[in-house]
């Protein structure tokens, strides 16, 4: 008997010319696919796997875990890889490694194989999640090793051993998707210059195209959990994501166009659609700083959004790292409790209310009325005190060119 591998099998041209492949090399194949939310019909997957040669099929629904464990504490880090990309892809990659590994150990098996390329994030992200979790693993990822040069290539082989392909007219994208969001590369997408055609996007209508009037929404957030839209209690998260990506993908929201440092060295062009992250994000920000004194919310978005998101983009989920920086955003996070209300209009969200048991905002401080309870003349010495670096800056040198 030869040596067992588990494959991450999505069911698409790629994954499985890859069964047939690493069957012809001997290897046992068992297929993994996991419902991350990509919108997929699976329950033909195990017939269509078996179709293409591997022994058994394993198809989960992960969508709980993967919004629980992998989209909220991303959230709950306000963590965008420069600054704007929600990294979709990037979380769904660490929870399918876990399973591979899981599945692996279950069937006895000491490989796990992959479809990812030799020149994208994806693969450092499988293989670094795979060995920290069983680093006696070995990983084989037979897109960089294969000998086919085109899709015509692979749909040739794929013929040829009766492989069942959707012979259909292929977009031009390359497509990844779940319910956090979905990223669309390739094609028209490859010159930075064009605009995005209108057929790449999947999720969201072009702001053109969403309705004339705003809508609002209400989320509800429960210690750092969204738990609730437009006061409807959801007991699973990700059926709150799901809702929220059908409202705030009507109007539009969520598109987000740029030009990305990918881990192996090289700039790529990338089109995310993020509707129900988008207002999360959004809404979630408003929140803390409600609830979070000055020191803590400064302290956490001077250190942790860019710091978090370059753990997640550059594989390193697994890591105490990112534990330790989770422990810190739960810290932060037990107060985020309350309400915010945003209006979704045109491609764009605002927030326009908020409020919460726990919000630090004191009207009696805050007001201009004569309701005003601050000590107008602790600011003179405040001032004064707060002021006097700069006044002795002056005094020493009196030009600013001197200093
Ligand atoms: N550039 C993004 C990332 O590295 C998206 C990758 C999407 N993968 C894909 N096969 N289309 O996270």
């Amino acid at each position: 008997m030869g040596k067992r591998v588990v494959l991450a099998y999505s069911g698409g041209l790629d994954t499985s010319v890859i069964v047939r492949w690493l069957t012809e090399k001997g290897y046992e194949v068992i297929t993994y696919t996991a419902d991350v939310g990509q919108g997929e019909e699976l329950s033909e997957i195990p017939e269509k796997a078996k179709a293409s040669g591997a022994v058994e099929a394993v198809v989960e629904d992960v969508r709980e875990e993967f919004a629980r464990d992998y989209c909220l504490p991303t959230l709950r880090a306000l963590a965008l890889y420069e600054g704007k990309y929600p990294l979709t892809a990037s979380l769904s990659r660490p929870l399918i490694s876990k399973k591979l590994v899981e599945v692996a150990e279950k069937f006895g098996a000491d490989c796990v194989a992959h479809g990812s390329t030799g020149k994208g994030n994806d693969q450092v992200r499988f293989e670094l999640s795979v060995w920290a979790l069983n680093p006696d693993i070995e990983i084989i990822a037979p897109v960089r090793e294969w000998e086919f040069r085109s899709r015509e290539d692979q749909v040739e082989y794929a013929k040829k051993h009766s492989i069942p392909v959707k012979v259909t007219k292929e977009k031009p994208y390359s497509i990844d998707r779940n319910l956090w969001g979905v990223s669309i590369e390739c094609g028209p997408l490859e010159d930075p210059w064009e605009e995005p055609p209108e057929d790449a996007f999947q999720i969201t209508v072009s702001p053109e195209k969403a309705p004339d009037d705003p809508e609002y929404v209400t989320v509800g957030f429960e210690r750092g959990v969204p738990v609730s839209l437009n006061g409807k209690r959801y007991d699973r998260v990700h059926a709150l994501i799901e809702d929220l990506n059908t409202i705030a993908g009507r109007h539009g929201v969520g598109r987000i166009d740029m030009v990305e440092n990918r881990l192996v060295g090289i700039k790529s062009r990338e089109v995310y659609e993020a509707p129900g992250a988008t207002v999360l994000y959004e809404a979630y920000r408003d929140l803390l700083s409600l609830v979070t004194d000055r020191f803590t919310f400064h302290y956490f978005l001077n250190h942790v959004p860019g710091e978090y998101a370059r753990i997640v983009y550059e594989g390193l989920w697994f890591t105490p790292l990112r534990e330790a920086l989770d422990a810190f955003t739960s810290k932060v996070a037990e107060r985020v409790t309350g309400e915010v209300r945003l209006k979704l209009y045109k491609g764009k969200v605002s927030v326009v209310g908020r409020r919460s048991p726990n919000s630090l905002y004191v009207e009696d401080l805050a007001t201009y009325s004569e309701r005003d309870s601050f000590d107008h003349t602790a600011g003179r010495y405040f001032t004064k005190v707060w002021g006097l670096p700069l006044k002795v800056l002056g005094k020493v040198f009196r030009t600013p060119s001197e200093r």
